[in-house]
């Protein structure tokens, strides 16, 4: 599919499987995929490990100031990186999950991977996932995507997806973290979640990804003149 310089964001909660389907598209589209939880994550590593939130989440004022001299990029293949640290596998951990909401609250946070996404983005020729890419980071995006699906299936997503990497999660605990992330995710006040009024919405409780990639496709047809 050749498709003109576009910008694809993807927003939803937790577990809706936007970056596994943003990712996949991408690679279908020939497009560049950008995860922007990745960054809020990477972030969040950085304050446990810098000590700057506790474990009942208060997050000490320094963390503004040392987030200027933080060097995180994405690598060719995707992956995050602070510095030349690989760190895709340890923000992904059920630790980084439980504490990144509180961080990515902040607007100063927002304010630093917003700068980083903008850069990224500027390439134009991207997917991008996460929680406000259609309605703050790049409200003019061409194509919006607001995914959605039962807790119950997201649930189980998380679940299975920590278990692949070895963890052990309880399920309780799984479901726990995916409520409270919902929660504070679309009750904060600066960008919280909420669907852009010109997004498409995809509930995929029901489908299979090559439903979900054949219905953005199907989108995509009707929106752009299409050569295959
Ligand atoms: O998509 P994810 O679960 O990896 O995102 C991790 C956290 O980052 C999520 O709880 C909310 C936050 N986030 C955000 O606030 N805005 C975004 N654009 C992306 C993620």
């Amino acid at each position: 599919m050749k498709l003109p310089d576009i910008i694809i964001a993807i927003d939803g909660c937790s577990s809706t499987g936007k970056s596994t389907f943003a990712k996949l598209l991408a690679k279908e589209l020939g497009l560049v995929y950008l995860d922007s939880g990745a960054l809020y994550r990477a972030v969040t590593l950085f304050a446990q490990e810098e000590h700057l939130i506790s474990r009942m989440n208060i997050i000490r004022p320094e963390l503004e100031g040392a987030l200027r001299s933080l060097p995180l990029r994405f690598s060719a293949d995707n992956r995050t990186f602070i510095g030349d640290r690989c760190v895709e596998r340890e923000i992904r951990t059920l630790e980084v999950s439980a504490q990144v909401s509180p961080i990515a609250a902040l607007p100063y946070v927002r304010n630093f991977v917003d700068e980083k996404l903008h850069e990224f983005g500027r390439q134009g020729n991207v997917v991008m996932d996460g929680r406000d890419i259609g309605t703050t980071v790049f409200p003019d995006a061409q194509v919006k995507i607001f995914m959605t699906a039962s807790e119950q299936v997201r649930a189980q997503r998380r679940y299975d997806e920590l278990v692949a990497k070895g963890e052990n999660p309880v399920m309780e605990d799984v479901v726990e973290n995916l409520r409270q992330r919902d929660y504070i995710d679309s009750h904060r006040e600066t960008s919280p979640l909420r669907q852009a009024a010109d997004a498409y919405v995809l509930d995929n409780s029901d489908m299979t990804l090559s439903e979900e990639i054949a219905w953005v496709k199907g989108l995509l047809r009707g929106k752009y003149t299409i050569y295959d």
